[in-house]
Parts: structure tokens; C-alpha cells; sequence
């Protein structure tokens, strides 16, 4: 069995259904089914304003569900607090990054690998010492490429390392799952590219990818399904192959240009 065949055969980690979020009258999701299944890398396309950061924070709960369910892990999770999705597994990185400027890099993650509390503390009682919340920051600097990086403020780095920055404060907290809300925005090629090669890494480090972002080769690259929303409506999902050749979303979004350059 290949590897696509492996994660076919793996159950849902996390999975929506019917999920709308609304913010008054304006429908910003509309009946999306998806799911990620474990150790796969996931992506969420669209055009600005589709939905995507709507999706996100209602599967991870920093914006309710008004209709449709949400479970991770096979447990219902749709009306359950962020922090305790959190604890469960379910991380997330934020489109803008907010960083302690006052903190190192090391600092900044070192915050969000304690700020599961007391349920990490009680599990770090029990761990060997070689398995404790340091070592998830030593893990996520490590994955991140950020080790030399350790000891500086984050406003001694470029754009680029304070974005990944970010995703190494998500992966501190060692999520199943991380949601990474346009983690390449702003990021030159080379970047890019690099963050797409560490995105490779995670499942294999027992962490699955749900990657939102407007650049086409790193979606098209890592993800091997991928969403594609309009106004808010799944209007395509398949492999990179398949979204490539997809009518709808050449006609919707990418723009054959875009989609011969992403090859
Ligand atoms: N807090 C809010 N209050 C009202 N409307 C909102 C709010 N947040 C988002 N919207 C609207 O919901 C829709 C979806 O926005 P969302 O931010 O989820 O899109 P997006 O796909 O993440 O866009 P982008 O690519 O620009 O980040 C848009 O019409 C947006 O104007
Ligand atoms: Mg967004």
C-alpha cells in the first residue's frame, strides 16, 4: 500500500459536517463537509473573503458553529471551549502572528507549551524527564529550524522566521492536528519552499497538517487533498492533480496562469 493508501485507510481526526458560521446576516461558511484524516497534510483554498479563517476558528472554536457538527478524535467537539479542543490535540496558528516582542523565540514558545496548564503539568508528573514540556519546545525550535534563533527577540527576524515562529509556538503544544491560518504569507520563495519541506516533516512526527494559504505551489506541493471555498461553499476538493484541472476552480479562483505557474 502506498503512502496516500496508508492515510485512505487511517480514520478521521477531525471532521465537519454541515458546518456554517455566520456573523450576523452575513453567511461566511455554508454546509462544509471536510475531514483530515491522521498523519495526512490537508489544504483550504479561496479566494480572500471565501471563508477559510471562518472555517478555521470554528473548527477549533474561537468562533461558534450556527449550524452543523464538528468532531475530532471520533468525540463530538462542537460546542467545546478552544483551550479544551487544545488540550485535546486540535492547535492552530493565527493569520496575523502575535508575538511577545518583550520574550526570546524560546520564551514565546516555552509560554504556549505551559499554557495548557495544569492537565500538562499533571502529564509531565508522570513523564520521564526527556519527555517534558522543555523538550516539546526543544522539539518544535528543532522542526522549525529555529534553534539558532533561540535566544532572540523576535524583532531581531525577518518576517519570514516570525512567521515560523509562529507555527513552532502551535507546534510546541505538540498538536495531533495543527490548523496553520496562511503561514507563507509574506514569506519570499526560498521561504516558502523551506516552510514546505518542514510541513513535509510533521505527519512523520506524529503531527497531521490542515494548511490554509494563497501560495499555490506550497498548497499544490505538500497537500495531498485539498478544499477549494467560494463565498463560503466548498466548491471543489481532490488531490493537487485533480484541483489543478478542476473547471470550477480555475474559473472561480486560480486563473490558468496561476495554475501553470504553481506546476
Ligand atoms: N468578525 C467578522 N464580522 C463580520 N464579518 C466577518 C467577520 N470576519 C469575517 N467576516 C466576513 O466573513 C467572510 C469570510 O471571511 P474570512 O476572514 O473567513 O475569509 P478568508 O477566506 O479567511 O479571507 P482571507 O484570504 O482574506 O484571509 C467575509 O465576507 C468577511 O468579510
Ligand atoms: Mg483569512
Amino acid at each position: 500500500m502506498d503512502a496516500e493508501g496508508l492515510t485512505e485507510a487511517m480514520p478521521a481526526l477531525l471532521r465537519a459536517s454541515g458546518l456554517q458560521v455566520s456573523y450576523g446576516p452575513v453567511i461566511a461558511v455554508d454546509a462544509l463537509d471536510l475531514e483530515v484524516r491522521e498523519g495526512s497534510v490537508v489544504g483550504l483554498i479561496g479566494p480572500n473573503g471565501a471563508g477559510k479563517t471562518s472555517a478555521i476558528d470554528a473548527l477549533t472554536g474561537y468562533h461558534p458553529a450556527s449550524s452543523g457538527s464538528v468532531s475530532f478524535d471520533g468525540e463530538e467537539v462542537t460546542r467545546m471551549r478552544p483551550y479544551k479542543r487544545a488540550r485535546r490535540g486540535l492547535g492552530r496558528t493565527f493569520q496575523s502572528v502575535e508575538l511577545f516582542d518583550d520574550l526570546t523565540v524560546e520564551e514565546n514558545l516555552q509560554v504556549a507549551a505551559d499554557h495548557l496548564g495544569i492537565g500538562r503539568a499533571l502529564r509531565d508528573l508522570f513523564l520521564p524527564i526527556g519527555e517534558r514540556s522543555r523538550d516539546d519546545v526543544d522539539w518544535a525550535l528543532r522542526l522549525c529550524g529555529l534553534q539558532d534563533d533561540a535566544e532572540r527577540l523576535p524583532t531581531e527576524l525577518s518576517a519570514g522566521r516570525r512567521k515560523l515562529v509562529g507555527v513552532a509556538r502551535a507546534l510546541a503544544q505538540r498538536p495531533r492536528l495543527v490548523m496553520m491560518d496562511e503561514p507563507a504569507a509574506g514569506l519570499d520563495t526560498d521561504e516558502s519552499a523551506e516552510l514546505g519541506e518542514r510541513l513535509r516533516t510533521l505527519p512523520a512526527a506524529g503531527v497531521s497538517v490542515f494548511l490554509v494559504d494563497h501560495d499555490m505551489s506550497l498548497v499544490l506541493g505538500v497537500c495531498e487533498q485539498i478544499y477549494v471555498l467560494d463565498f463560503g461553499k466548498l466548491i471543489a476538493s481532490g488531490t493537487p492533480s485533480e484541483i489543478r484541472s478542476s473547471d470550477a476552480v480555475i474559473g472561480a479562483y486560480l486563473g490558468k496562469q496561476e495554475v501553470a505557474s504553481a506546476n
